[in-house]
C-alpha cells in the first residue's frame, strides 16, 4: 500500500516536526533547493526543501517541471514568504521523469487556446484545477438539491430511436458496414439489418423517457450526457454536453419556474460556500483578464459580485410578447444595430436579443414564457389563443447575463388529442412514439419540466468565457481529440 499525505491537509497542518510523505508533480525547482510540489488536492503547492549537498547530482537533475516525485521529510514552519509550512526532505524519489525539453507546460502563463490543444495536461494548471473543482461541486450540489426534495434520479438511455426535440440534430448509431451497406429494394439503407434492427441515434435529451418516469414517481431528474449534431461553432455550444432534466407530475409552468430558480440559487450558493479558494482565484483571474480589455468591454461586476447578486435578486419574469415589445422599441433595434431586427411578433429570439434583455435592460436573470407555438417543440402545452388569436405554448427559457439561454423547459401537453394534432402538423412520427403517447392515454396529468445545460452553468459560475474550457474534453465540429 502506498502511504502519502494530501498537500491540502498539510498546508493547514501545525503538526510540526512530524515525518510526512507527499507525492505529486513538480511545478518548479529553484536553486537546486526549492521544489514547488502540487498533488491536485488543492491549487496551492507545498514547498519541499532539498539538501543538494546530500543528494546525488543524478537525482537532482531529474527533478524537473512535470516530473512525478515522492518526498519524505519533516513538516516544519516555513521562514520563507508565501507559505506557512514546508517539508525538509530527507529523501526524494523520482516516480516518473518529465523531459523538460519536451514537457509543454512551462511555469508561466499559457493562453487558454494553447491549453485547449493540450487538454490532456491542462488539468495540471491552477485555472483548470479551479474550474474542475467547481464543476465537481456543482454536480454534487445538483444531486443534493434533488435528493433533499425527494426526486428520483433516472438514468435515461444514451442510445435511442427517437428525436426528443424533433429538430433532427442527431448523431447516428450503427454497426452497418459503410463500404457494403445493405439496401432495401427501393435503394434506401436497410436498417433492419443493423444492430438494433432499426435506425438509432445518440440522445438529444432524456426528457421523453423522463416524462414516463415522472408519471409514476411524481418527481424525477436526469443528469447525463446529451448529443447534438448542430453545426454551431460558438463559445456556448458543444456537440456533447451534460444536461439536468427534472420532470414533475401535477405541476404547471409556475411550479416549473419556481423549481428552476430555487435550483439555480441553491447550486450557486453551494459553490460559493464550498469553493471559496477556487472562486476567489477565478475572480482575480477574470479581473486581470478584464484589465486587458478596452473600458467599454469590461464587465460591470466581478465574478463574486455577480454570483452574490444572482442570489440576492428575484429572476425577472415576463412573457415573450412583452419581451418583443421591449426589443422592438429598444435602441439597438431602432438604430438597426441588431443583426436580426425585431419587426414582428413570432420572430425567434437570437442570442443578441436575449443578451440585450438580461445584460442591458433587466441586468439580471430573466425567465421568458409563453413563446409562439411555431418556434417551439411539439410537446409543449398549448395555451388558449391570445386576444389577437395568436397561438402560444407554456414554454420557459431562463436567460443569464453573459450566457444567454441557461435553461429551456415547459409545461407539457397532457391532452392526447391536442398533442397528436400538433405532432401531425409538425410531421413528428406518432407510431415511433407510441409509448410516449401512452402516458396521455393512461392516467394523463398536468406535468412540467426543464433542461439545464450543465456546462453553461459551470461557465457562469467560473466566469470562464468559452464552453470548451469547462468540460474536460470538448466535442465540437471538426474536433474529437482525446
Ligand atoms: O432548450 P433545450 O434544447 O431543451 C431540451 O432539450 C428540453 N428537452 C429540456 C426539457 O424540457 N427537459 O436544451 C436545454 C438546455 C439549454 O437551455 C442549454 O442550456 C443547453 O441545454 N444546451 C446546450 N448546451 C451546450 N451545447 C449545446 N449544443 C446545447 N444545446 C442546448
Ligand atoms: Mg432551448
Amino acid at each position: 500500500m502506498i502511504k502519502r499525505q494530501q498537500i491540502k491537509e498539510l498546508l493547514k497542518s501545525t503538526a510540526f516536526d512530524t515525518e510526512v510523505t507527499v507525492m505529486g508533480w513538480v511545478r518548479t525547482f529553484r536553486n537546486n533547493q526549492f521544489i514547488a510540489l502540487n498533488d491536485g488536492s488543492c491549487m496551492g503547492n507545498i514547498q519541499v526543501v532539498v539538501d543538494f549537498n546530500n543528494l546525488p547530482e543524478e537525482l537532482l537533475k531529474r527533478i524537473t517541471t512535470g516530473a512525478a516525485i515522492s518526498a519524505t521529510g519533516k513538516l516544519v514552519e516555513s521562514l520563507g514568504k508565501g507559505q506557512n509550512v514546508e517539508i525538509k526532505a530527507t529523501s526524494v524519489e523520482i516516480l516518473g521523469d518529465s523531459d523538460p525539453e519536451k514537457f509543454p507546460l512551462q511555469p508561466k502563463k499559457h493562453s487558454l487556446e494553447f491549453l485547449r490543444e493540450i487538454a490532456h495536461l491542462r488539468f495540471r494548471t491552477n485555472t483548470f484545477n479551479a474550474v474542475f473543482k467547481v464543476r465537481h461541486a456543482l454536480a454534487f450540489a445538483i444531486h443534493q438539491f434533488y435528493n433533499e426534495r425527494g426526486f428520483v434520479y433516472m438514468h435515461t438511455p444514451v442510445i435511442t430511436a427517437s428525436d426528443a426535440e424533433g429538430a433532427g440534430e442527431m448523431f447516428k448509431v450503427t454497426t452497418l458496414d459503410f463500404d457494403n451497406t445493405p439496401r432495401t429494394d427501393d435503394g434506401k439503407v436497410d436498417f433492419s439489418q443493423d444492430f438494433f434492427a432499426r435506425a438509432t441515434n445518440l440522445t438529444v435529451s432524456g426528457q421523453l423517457e423522463g416524462e414516463l418516469a415522472a408519471m409514476a414517481f411524481g418527481q424525477i431528474y436526469t443528469f447525463g450526457p446529451t448529443f447534438r449534431a448542430e453545426n454551431s461553432n460558438t463559445t456556448r455550444h458543444l456537440a456533447e454536453f451534460w444536461m439536468i432534466e427534472p420532470e414533475v407530475a401535477f405541476a404547471d409552468l409556475e411550479d416549473n419556474m419556481q423549481l428552476a430558480e430555487d435550483m439555480m440559487k441553491y447550486v450557486i450558493k453551494y459553490a460559493l460556500d464550498n469553493c471559496k479558494e477556487e472562486l476567489e482565484f477565478l475572480n482575480t483571474r477574470l479581473a486581470e483578464e478584464d484589465k486587458q480589455k478596452p473600458q467599454n468591454e469590461r464587465s460591470e461586476f466581478g465574478l463574486l459580485e455577480k454570483l452574490d447578486f444572482c442570489l440576492a435578486n428575484e429572476f425577472e419574469r415576463l412573457t415573450y410578447t412583452e419581451a418583443i415589445r421591449i426589443l422592438k422599441s429598444s435602441k439597438p433595434n431602432q438604430k438597426k444595430q441588431f443583426k436580426y431586427l425585431i419587426n414582428e411578433w413570432g420572430a425567434d429570439l437570437q442570442s443578441e436579443h436575449e443578451r440585450y434583455l438580461v445584460e442591458k435592460h433587466f441586468k439580471k436573470p430573466v425567465i421568458l414564457t409563453d413563446y409562439p407555438a411555431d418556434i417551439k417543440s411539439f410537446y409543449m402545452r398549448q395555451n388558449e389563443p391570445d386576444a389577437e388569436g395568436r397561438q402560444t405554448v407554456a414554454a420557459m427559457d431562463i436567460l443569464f447575463p453573459g450566457i444567454g439561454e441557461m435553461i429551456g423547459g415547459s409545461q407539457r401537453e397532457e391532452r392526447l388529442d391536442r398533442l397528436t394534432k400538433r405532432m401531425e402538423d409538425m410531421n413528428i412520427p406518432q407510431d415511433e412514439l407510441w409509448w410516449y403517447l401512452d402516458t396521455r392515454r393512461f392516467g394523463s396529468a398536468p406535468h412540467a419540466g426543464f433542461g439545464l445545460g450543465f456546462e453553461r452553468l459551470v461557465l457562469f459560475v467560473t466566469g470562464m468565457t468559452n464552453i470548451r474550457d469547462v468540460i474536460a474534453f470538448p466535442r465540437f465540429p471538426k474536433n474529437a481529440e482525446f
